[in-house]
């Protein structure tokens, strides 16, 4: 199973990853735990990205576009993977398709997780996680690059037939089963 999940930042992206990941036995990619990690180790891509997370602006397209396609070339998700925070622009969506054609595969299923703006907010700003993008300044600047970048991608694969939307609102368990019910479909 091929699957994106979507939705703002705090929608529980992350947080439903791991549990779909360990439920399902499917690999998570993250591109933001990808970069914080490069960051922490102080490689060259974490060198070259650190000011664009600090600043909770988008990394440029084509750099996340060859790591996950790097990524993806591991053996480890031949099975199938749950991408989380990729494609996140009209141009990243449009790189992986051009990608999984040329591996004659495509995507299963795009889910997109709905929650309202403030709930957004206030699960981001007690994460406690330290992460230098979760103040109210950066979570504002994130939520605007989401309205402008990234929700335009939900209607391109709206087009593809692939989208189910599922209430993002709820406990982390009650969130889960409704993503299980659509999963199981599959
Ligand atoms: P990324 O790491 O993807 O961050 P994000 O999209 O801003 O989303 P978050 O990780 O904050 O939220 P989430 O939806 O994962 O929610 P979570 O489960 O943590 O990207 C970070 C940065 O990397 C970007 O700004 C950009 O710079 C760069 N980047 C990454 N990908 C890129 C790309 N493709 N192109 C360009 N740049 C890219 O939940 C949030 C909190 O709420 C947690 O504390 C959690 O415990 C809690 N929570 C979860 N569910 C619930 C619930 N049901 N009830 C109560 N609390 C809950
Ligand atoms: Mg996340």
């Amino acid at each position: 199973m091929k699957l994106i999940l979507f939705g703002p930042p705090g929608a529980g992206k992350g947080t439903q990853a791991k549990k779909i990941s360990s439920h399902y036995n499917i690999p998570h990619l993250s591109t933001g735990n990808i970069f914080r990690y490069n960051i922490k180790n102080e490689t060259e891509l974490g060198k070259k990205v650190k000011s664009i997370l600090d600043a909770g602006k988008l990394v440029p397209d084509e750099t996340v576009v060859d790591l996950v396609t790097d990524e993806l070339q591991n053996d480890k998700y031949d099975n199938g993977y749950i991408l989380d925070g990729f494609p996140r622009t009209i141009p990243q969506a449009v790189a992986l398709d051009k990608y999984l054609n040329s591996q004659d595969t495509s995507i299963d299923l795009f889910l997109t997780l709905s929650v309202p703006q403030e709930e957004l907010i206030n699960r981001i700003l007690s994460r406690g996680e330290g992460r230098s993008d979760d103040t109210p300044e950066k979570i504002k600047t994130r939520l605007n690059v989401y309205f402008d970048e990234t929700e335009p991608v939900l209607n391109y694969y709206k087009k593809q037939g692939i989208v189910k939307e599922v209430n993002g609102m709820g406990t982390i368990d009650e969130i889960f089963r409704r993503i299980q019910t659509v999963l199981d479909k599959i």
